[in-house]
C-alpha cells in the first residue's frame, strides 16, 4: 500500500537526518545552501567520477559515508538555469519522486545562484512529487515486496500501509511556496481523482456509481443535480438513452455548477463522455484488449476532476460540467445497427454502427448543456476514437474546434501544462460523409478520417457556440509513462483545463 507524501516548506537550515535531495545547475558546482550539508565534499568529488555535470534530471548521490547524521545525499541536476518553466519544476519533483525508496524523511533544498525558487517553483516541484508518487493499489492485498510485485504467497494478513514520507523542501521563500501550493494542491487532487475513477474497473464503477462520486462534489462548494433515466427521457434524450438500453446498469446525467465567478456572467461550460464500459454493443469490440474500455469515460472523469479542483482552490469563475454516464453492454434489449433514434435536438441518428456510440452519448449531453446554460463556449473531452491515436500516437491529444481563439488559448493551456493538444480540421466535405438515407445523420462515416468525421458528428450539436472537442483516446489511458505519472490512467485534462480557466476566464 501506498500513501500520500506529506509537504512542508521550511528556510535554509542543515538538515540531521534523512535523505536529502541538493540541486546542482549545469555548470556542476553545488549551490551555497546546499555545502552546509554533511557529506557535501563527499558527494562533489563523486561528480567527475559519476560523470555528473548538472543536466536536467540526471542525479549522483552518496550513502551514509561514515561520520555523517544523514542517510543520503543526492544531487540533482537542474539544467540550463534559463530553462526552468514551471513543467521543468514538476518534473523535477517528480524524478525526485521516483528515488525516494524507503526513505520517510526527506529534505529538498531549493538552491541555485540567482534563482528565487520560493513561489510557483517550489510549488510545482512538490506537485511532481504528489503526481509521481501516485499508485492504483487498493485492490492489492498482499504484501509488497518492495519490488512493486506481490509475494507469490497469500500470508492472509492484510498489507500494511507504508509509512507516509515526510518532505521538506527548502526554499527562498518558505511562506510565498505555501501560498502557491496551496492552489496547487487542489488541481493535484483533482488530477488524482481523475485517475482514480478511470483505473476503476467497471464493476465497481458503473453510471450510478460515478454519479455519486460526482455528488460528493457537494462537499466543497458544487452544486450538483443527477438526471436519471426518467428525467432524460422526459427531456428527449433518445440518443444518450439508445446507448444505455443495453445495460441493466441505469444512465445518469451529472450536472455540476461553480460559481465562483460574478453573478451577471455567462459560465463556460466543460462536457465529458462517461461511457463507464464499452463493449461494442452488438458492434462488438474483438476481446483482445477489451479491458480497457473500463477507461472509456475519461473525458467524464477529466471534467469532475477539474470540477473538484476549481471548487477546491475557489476559482473565481462561473464554470458547468456536464458528463453523460452510461455502459455500452450488450442484451435483449440493446440497439441494433440501423435502428433510428431521436436526439434531444430533434435530429434524428441512423445508428449504423453501435461501437460508435461516444459521439451519440454527447449528442444530448453537449444540446442539454447549450440549451440550459447558454455558456460561453463549450468543451468536451472523450476517448472518442481509435482513429485519433492512428493520427497522432499518445503524445497529443486532438483538438477540434469552431472558434480560433479558443482553439489558441487551448493549445497555448496544452504547451504551459504539456498536456498538447494538436489541432485537426472540420470542414463541410466531411460533414457530408455522416448525411444519411434514412434519417438526419448516421453514426459512422467511410473508410478515412474517423476522428475528423466524429467530431463533425459531434459539431451538429452545438450550434453557433464556440465549441472545441478533444479527443483524448491516446493521452487519457496508456499513454507512455511520464515523469510525472507512472498510473495507466493519466487524469489527462485536468491540469490542462485548469490552467486554460486560469489564464483566460478568471478576473
Ligand atoms: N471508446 C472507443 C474509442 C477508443 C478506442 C478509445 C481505443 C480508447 C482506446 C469508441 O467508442 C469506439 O469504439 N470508436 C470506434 C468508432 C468506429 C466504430 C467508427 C473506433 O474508434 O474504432
Ligand atoms: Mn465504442
Ligand atoms: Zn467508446
Amino acid at each position: 500500500m501506498t500513501s500520500r507524501p506529506s509537504i512542508a516548506f521550511a528556510k535554509f537550515a542543515a538538515p540531521k537526518k534523512g535523505s536529502v535531495f541538493v540541486l546542482a545547475a549545469d555548470d556542476g558546482g553545488l549551490s551555497e545552501a546546499a555545502r552546509i550539508c554533511d557529506p557535501a565534499k563527499t558527494l562533489e568529488r563523486a561528480f567527475p567520477v559519476a560523470d555528473f555535470s548538472g543536466k536536467f534530471a540526471s542525479m549522483v548521490e552518496v550513502l551514509a559515508p561514515e561520520g555523517t547524521s544523514l542517510d543520503r545525499l543526492v544531487a540533482v541536476g537542474a539544467g540550463k538555469l534559463t530553462g526552468l518553466d514551471d513543467y521543468a519544476w514538476l518534473k523535477l519533483g517528480g524524478t525526485i519522486a521516483a528515488s525516494l525508496r524507503k526513505a520517510t524523511e526527506v529534505a529538498v533544498v531549493l538552491d541555485l545562484p540567482g534563482v528565487a525558487t520560493g513561489g510557483r517553483q517550489a510549488a510545482q516541484l512538490a506537485a511532481g512529487i504528489l503526481l509521481r508518487s501516485y499508485v492504483f493499489d487498493k485492490y492489492k492485498t498482499k504484501k509488497d515486496n518492495g519490488d512493486g510485485q506481490n509475494d507469490g504467497q497469500h500470508d492472509g494478513k492484510k498489507a500494511e500501509p507504508k509509512k507516509s514520507v515526510k518532505v521538506t523542501i527548502q526554499t527562498t521563500d518558505p511562506a510565498a511556496a505555501k501560498k502557491a501550493f496551496a492552489d496547487e494542491v487542489a488541481v493535484i487532487d483533482g488530477v488524482l481523482l481523475a485517475r482514480d475513477l478511470v483505473n476503476e474497473p467497471a464493476n465497481m464503477l458503473g453510471p450510478v456509481e460515478f454519479a455519486a462520486r460526482v455528488s460528493e462534489l457537494e462537499a466543497l462548494g458544487v452544486t450538483v443535480d443527477i438526471l436519471a433515466e426518467k428525467e432524460m427521457k422526459k427531456l428527449g434524450m433518445g440518443s444518450l438513452l439508445g446507448v444505455a438500453q443495453g445495460s441493466p446498469r441505469g444512465a445518469r446525467m451529472a450536472v455540476m455548477q461553480w460559481n465562483g465567478g460574478k453573478a451577471k456572467d455567462s459560465p463556460v461550460a466543460f462536457v465529458g463522455k462517461g461511457v463507464t464500459f464499452d463493449t461494442g454493443g452488438n458492434s462488438m469490440k474483438p476481446a483482445s484488449g477489451m479491458e480497457d474500455m473500463k477507461g472509456d469515460m475519461g473525458g467524464a472523469a477529466a471534467v469532475t476532476g477539474l470540477m473538484h479542483a476549481l471548487a477546491s482552490r475557489k476559482a473565481k469563475a462561473n464554470v458547468i460540467g456536464v458528463i453523460g454516464l452510461v455502459e455500452n453492454a450488450v442484451d435483449g434489449h440493446a440497439q441494433r445497427p440501423g435502428d433510428i433514434v431521436t436526439s434531444m435536438s430533434g435530429q434524428t441518428i441512423e445508428v449504423l454502427n453501435t461501437d460508435a456510440e461516444g459521439r451519440l452519448v454527447l449528442a444530448d449531453a453537449l444540446w442539454y448543456c447549450n440549451d440550459r446554460f447558454q455558456p460561453k463556449f463549450m468543451v468536451n473531452l472523450a476517448t472518442l476514437t481509435g482513429a485519433i491515436m492512428v493520427a497522432l500516437g499518445q503524445h497529443y491529444a486532438g483538438l477540434f474546434s469552431n472558434n480560433d481563439e479558443l482553439a489558441d488559448r487551448l493549445t497555448s493551456a496544452g504547451q504551459a501544462t504539456q498536456e498538447r493538444l494538436w489541432r485537426m480540421p472540420l470542414g463541410t466535405e466531411y460533414d457530408k460523409l455522416i448525411d444519411s438515407k434514412n434519417a438526419d445523420m448516421k453514426n459512422i462515416g467511410g473508410r478515412y478520417g474517423g476522428a475528423i468525421i466524429a467530431a463533425q458528428f459531434l459539431q451538429r450539436f452545438v450550434k453557433d457556440t464556440p465549441w472545441a472537442h478533444l479527443d483524448i483516446a491516446g493521452t487519457a489511458m496508456g499513454a507512455p509513462s511520464s515523469e510525472i505519472n507512472q498510473s495507466w490512467a493519466s487524469g489527462f485534462g485536468v491540469r490542462l483545463l485548469d490552467r486554460l480557466v486560469r489564464d483566460n476566464y478568471e478576473g
